[in-house]
């Protein structure tokens, strides 16, 4: 599984990197607990200050952990609540430069201070999230947000869903 990894210059690079990597990783493994890992690890290792990178996924309603690199993390999140729930009641990103002005935010690490969350739609409807934070301020932007839709995009596509 080992893969040189590039000289990453700039952010542009690394939502490149990441992306390509990704689609290598789940091109031939159909699992979506095994593809969700895969891609947690894979955007954790390339991008720079990331400090925690995982899957909420939808189940009986509510959010549940799924795969995830970092600290052990909040198990359940109702939809509608904190930054990840929000995604999900309005089926769109949450891009939040400072988590503190974040009405509801959860804090499942007090060091956290940005946060990235992006819907994965399977028909229309959100199935789960991918979830990024950082201990910076304003670490995501546009950039990570394109790349991170498109891996959610390649994850709805390539993964059996049924088997959760
Ligand atoms: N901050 C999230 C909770 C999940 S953790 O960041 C891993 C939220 O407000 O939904």
């Amino acid at each position: 599984m080992e893969v040189k990894m590039p000289n990453i210059q700039t952010r542009e690079e690394a939502c490149q990197w990441a992306v390509m990597r990704v689609r290598a990783l789940i091109a031939e493994e159909t699992d979506c607990v095994t593809n969700m890992a895969n891609t947690a690890a894979a955007i954790f290792e390339i991008w720079k200050d990331v400090s925690w990178a995982g899957f909420y996924r939808m189940k009986n309603g509510e959010l549940v952990l799924g795969p995830f690199c970092g600290k052990p993390a909040c198990r359940r999140i109702k939809v509608g609540s904190g930054v990840c729930g929000t995604a999900v009641s309005q089926k769109k990103t949450q891009l939040v430069p400072n988590v503190h002005e974040f009405p509801g935010h959860i804090a499942c690490d007090g060091g956290s201070n940005s946060e990235i969350v992006v819907p994965i739609f399977l028909n229309d409807e959100v199935i789960g999230v991918i979830d990024l934070d950082s201990y910076e301020f304003d670490r995501y932007s546009e950039l990570e947000q394109n790349a991170l839709e498109k891996i959610a995009q390649m994850l709805s596509k390539g993964c059996d869903w049924s088997n959760w």
